[in-house]
């Protein structure tokens, strides 16, 4: 989701910086982008709509050493220039670029408008500028007006605001993240680590309802509510992979499923002790919550699956966007786990703010180290997948779903039996992933990739990856996906079929094994294509998509062809898998 970067210091190539800061922060999904750089006594800028790559910094300005740089996903009016930020007041002095968005804005616009102000943009932004102009007119003062009009913001977000007459950058934020890089000539502030990493490791992190002023020399942090200052201490993050690097790879989206070869067993060997002493808190808990959005939702869903069958211990899963209004069965004593591949979902963040208004203690499942949800969590376990780039989460959620069934196996103390199986899987996966299995994928693909419409049906933990499996179809290739229980086709579902309709069977070789069989019956009565997904052929499938045996590990298995699936039946429609139409990597808006 939207994207920030700013920078102040000596160096005079500020607008170059903020162009190649903002296409390392591209992966997070972005609609038009824009710059504002300070040059002599005024503020100049550039807004456009679609990509960035393509754009040279130094076409916009070479002697800046003041620039702030957004990359923007529309929330609050369409796809338009004048939408884009930075926003600025009237006279174009003040400039303010935002992630998150201002709930009370439309009170604030009527505010200011009895005051005389017109607005040019459909934005919930372009109430910052003008009323930190308010304030500014009322203090003299270019910080401490930003931190009034912060204090007047409902919501959850982040801004930077500059202005034309001063040489610093202000930042504030509540709820979205904002990281400091400290830099030999100067400050980054940014949304993501990425986007200024090329230039320094070195990192402050901005807490909720923090702000920070700096000049490139000196920098301050202060309590947006009481002014007070803040200390802060530095921190070195460690090097990650390059950001832009997909090695031979068309696309992120394959090689994120290929890394599946190692990722999982990275996410399995994790510190044993770690995971025992997980399993120990939640067998002290009084009512275990998961929580997550979208894939990882999936994986909290498929999880209770996986504690009911290997520990026969009930956990809850609600989508983290729901779980508020669970609170009524929080108490202190509740855990709640929450599972997030960026750390950065807003609403997990709010589902952790629940929890924690009631007393609970908050663990996290994340694939971000230092992501906001890891640094309020009271204790985290990263899946270890290394970076994940395309929009469509792959290795993430096999991660996810191998740490998940780890805990169940300690929680009955079973974990060595839990990490051998897991172990055992990551390697058969490693042996599925081969050029003729991909290749079949894609003849697959090619058979399928005209229908509008498919259905995915599983039972037990494949019935949330047939839930899953449809995200991925969907965000991707732009079919109509839909994954059901295949025991609730015949309550409804099943007046879709149509004859030569695919259908995709996700099957183990498993107790309901027999029933998942029956409804693809079902379904192939209806005239539907049925392309199984199992470890073993049956009669009944038009297709058959071998898999693995992985007993309780069967979800992770069962979901890799799907993937590649959906990445052929993006590609062979001619849609770009990393960057799907109105989707973002991060989704920090709830
Ligand atoms: O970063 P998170 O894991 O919290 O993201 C949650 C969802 O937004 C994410 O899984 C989304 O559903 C993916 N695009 C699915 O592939």
């Amino acid at each position: 989701m939207c994207g920030i970067f700013g920078f102040v210091g000596k160096r005079t190539d500020a607008a170059v910086m903020a162009v190649e800061g903002l296409k390392s922060l591209e992966y997070r999904g972005y609609d038009s982008w824009g710059v504002a750089w300070k040059e002599g006594d005024h503020l100049s800028h550039k807004k456009e709509i679609g990509k960035i790559s393509g754009v040279d910094g130094h076409s916009l300005c070479d002697v800046s050493s003041l620039a702030i740089g957004h990359t923007r996903w529309a929330t609050h009016g369409g796809v338009t220039r004048e939408n884009a930020h930075p926003q600025f007041n009237e006279d174009k002095t003040i400039a303010v670029v935002h992630n998150g968005i201002f709930e009370n804005y439309q009170q604030l616009r009527s505010e200011l408008r009895t005051k005389g102000h017109t607005f040019t943009s459909d934005t919930d932004t372009e109430v910052a500028p003008h009323l930190i102009e308010e304030y500014l007119k009322e203090t003299g003062d270019f910080a401490h007006a930003v931190r009034l009009a912060c204090k007047r913001f409902t919501g959850r977000y982040a801004i930077l605001a500059v202005h034309a007459a001063s040489e610093t950058l202000v930042a504030a934020r509540t709820g979205s993240p904002l990281i400091i890089g400290v830099g030999e000539g100067g400050y980054f502030i940014a949304s993501d680590t990425p986007a200024f990493q090329a230039h320094t490791r070195t990192v402050q992190y901005l807490d909720d309802g923090e702000m920070v002023i700096t000049n490139g020399k000196n920098i301050l942090f202060s309590d947006i509510e009481t002014g007070g200052e803040r200390t802060k201490r530095e921190i070195e993050i460690p090097v990650s992979e390059a950001p832009s690097d997909k090695g031979d790879f068309a696309h992120f989206m394959l090689k994120e499923i290929m890394d599946q070869k190692e990722s999982i067993a990275r996410a399995v060997n994790q510190s044993e002790q770690e995971i025992e002493t997980i399993a120990e808190a939640i067998r002290n808990a009084k009512g275990t919550f998961l929580v997550g959005c979208g894939t990882a939702g999936k994986a909290c869903m498929a999880a209770e699956y996986f504690f009911s069958v290997v520990a026969e211990h009930h956990v809850n899963f609600a989508p983290a966007s729901e779980f508020k209004l669970y609170h009524h069965f929080l108490k202190k004593e509740s855990l709640l786990i929450v599972v997030s591949q960026s750390g950065e979902t807003a609403d997990v963040l709010e589902a952790m703010q629940v929890a924690k208004s009631k007393g609970a203690k908050v663990l996290s499942i994340v694939n971000v180290k230092g992501s906001s949800i890891d640094r309020a969590s009271d204790y985290t376990l990263c899946i270890n997948a290394g970076p994940e780039r395309a929009v469509a989460s792959t290795k993430a959620l096999t991660g996810q779903l191998a740490v998940l069934l780890l805990i169940a196996y300690a929680l009955v103390g079973r974990l060595k039996e839990g990490k051998k199986l897991l172990l055992e899987t990551a390697s058969m996966i490693n042996d599925m992933l081969n050029p003729r299995y991909v290749e079949r994928l894609t003849q697959l693909a090619d058979r399928i990739k005209r229908h509008e419409n498919l259905y995915i049906i599983g039972k037990s933990w494949n019935y949330p990856m047939a839930l899953e499996s449809a995200i991925k179809i969907q965000e991707v290739s732009y079919i109509h996906a839909e994954g059901f229980a295949g025991g609730e086709l015949k309550h409804g579902p099943i007046a879709l079929i149509e004859d030569g309709t695919p259908c995709i069977v996700l099957a183990g070789r498993d107790e309901v094994m027999p029933d998942i069989l029956s409804n693809a019956v079902q379904l192939r009565a209806r005239g539907a294509l049925i392309i199984g997904v199992s470890p073993e052929p049956n009669e009944i499938f038009d297709e058959w998509i071998r898999v693995p045996d992985a007993a309780s590990a069967q979800a992770i298995v069962n979901i890799i062809p799907i993937q590649v699936l959906a990445y052929f039946l993006a590609v062979q429609r001619g849609k770009d898998p990393d960057m799907p139409r109105n989707l973002a990597k991060s989704v920090t808006v709830k």
